[in-house]
């Protein structure tokens, strides 16, 4: 019994041409040689301003200035009185990009006069690979992708569980606040531009974002995604987008063995996710103490990530994340067919499962449609 279920896992790749209905997520599956990954290039970019609309255009581009390896931040500053948060409950799905996207169609078409179609196999959201690239490490949360066929190309958007629903809507008061955090640090850290100071007293509106556009392309998928950037390195010399990015992020200090490891295990691994994808080569992250005090300021390099963790036993590996994100796109390449953007072929995982999928015409999780006009102009 044992051994033909070893079969069945092991023939999952084999057999995917066959349209098997799951994809098993089992880590030892996937622990073979690291896949072609493209050098990330930045084909353009958006921004998002204080009301989130829409500019084909940099201006929500900040500047990384240097802070103290000591700083003294208070994370806290501000939250009541000068903190605007984005609506979570407006569903953007792929929105944002699709704007994009139809503003530099000359960037991103097959360049035949006639033909309509991209040449990419995969339009979505940075945050959506960052999620398949750890789902072989996930204990915790499931994913719902709705995937659409058209013209040729697969479009991925997330489709919020029911669970994340309900853990959004009964955060405590503490996480709410705690979800600030990361932004007041992003002020502490940036400026508008190069020469100036970063302004501390200003408000925090996490309607702003600048987006950077990537393509790329991992093992026989060309992908072409959109992820929010954090700030830039303003010197001239610093090399070109994407490897001028800075990423910033905050951690709870560490004090203990076991935070220690915990860090390399769990936030290691969505942090290089996060900034391998688009070949954002820094991570600078600021460790907090419990009252929201940056007590330490510490600069990663992604490159070196894998090597940091190696010291960690039965840790997580790059490989098996690029592997699984390489394989889902091929079951999801061979599951959605029908090439109808009324058609969303719901790919569903929840921790200890397989990967399945169900198929939905004209139903809630459609979401190409108001786009496939080709007469739409904006
Ligand atoms: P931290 O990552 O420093 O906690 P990003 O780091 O991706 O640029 O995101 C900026 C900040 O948004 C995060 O800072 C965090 O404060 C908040 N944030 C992003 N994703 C979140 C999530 N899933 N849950 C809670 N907060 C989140
Ligand atoms: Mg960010
Ligand atoms: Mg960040």
């Amino acid at each position: 019994h044992k051994r033909l279920r070893r079969d069945q896992d092991v023939g999952v790749t084999a057999a995917v041409s066959e349209h098997p209905p799951f994809l098993s997520t089992r880590r030892h599956l996937y622990e073979r040689d690291f896949p072609l990954y493209k050098q990330p290039v930045e084909v353009g970019h958006f921004s998002l301003d204080a009301k989130r609309r829409f500019f084909n255009d940099d201006r929500q581009l900040r500047y990384y200035i240097h802070p103290d390896r000591h700083p003294n931040f208070h994370l806290r500053d501000g939250y009541r009185d000068r903190y605007i948060k984005r609506d979570e409950g407006v569903k953007e799905k792929l929105d944002h990009l699709l704007r994009w996207i139809l503003a530099n169609k000359s960037k991103v078409q097959i360049q035949a006069a006639s033909s309509q179609e991209l040449n990419v196999d995969v339009v979505t959201w940075r945050g959506h690979l960052t999620k398949l690239l750890t789902t072989p490490y996930e204990t915790r949360e499931g994913w719902l992708l709705a995937v659409t066929r058209f013209r040729g190309t697969l479009y991925i958007s997330e489709v919020e569980t029911e669970a994340d629903q309900r853990s959004r809507e009964s955060r405590t008061q503490r996480l709410e606040e705690m979800m600030y955090w990361g932004y007041k640090f992003e002020q502490y850290i940036c400026a508008d531009g190069a020469q100036n100071r970063p302004d501390p007293g200003g408000v925090v509106n996490t309607n702003e974002a600048f987006c950077t556009v990537i393509q790329t392309r991992l093992a026989g998928h060309k992908l072409l995604f959109s992820g929010e950037v954090d700030c830039r390195d303003g010197d001239p010399r610093a090399p070109v987008a994407p490897g001028c990015y800075v990423e910033l992020k905050t951690s709870a200090e560490i004090c203990t063995p076991k935070q220690h490891s915990n860090f390399l295990r769990y936030k290691l691994l969505k942090w290089w996710a996060q900034s391998f994808l688009p070949g954002v080569p820094r991570i600078v992250a600021g460790f907090r103490d419990n009252d929201g005090i940056v007590v330490s300021v510490d600069t990663f390099h992604t490159s070196k990530i894998s090597q940091l963790i190696k010291s960690e036993e039965n840790c997580w590996k790059p490989t098996v994340c690029m592997n699984f994100c390489a394989e889902f796109l091929s079951f999801a390449k061979t599951v959605a067919t029908e090439d109808d953007p009324e058609v969303v072929y719901l790919f569903s995982w929840d921790p200890n499962r397989d990967v399945t999928y169900s198929i939905h015409r004209n139903s809630q999780y459609t979401f190409l449609t108001d786009w496939g006009d080709p007469n739409r102009s904006d």
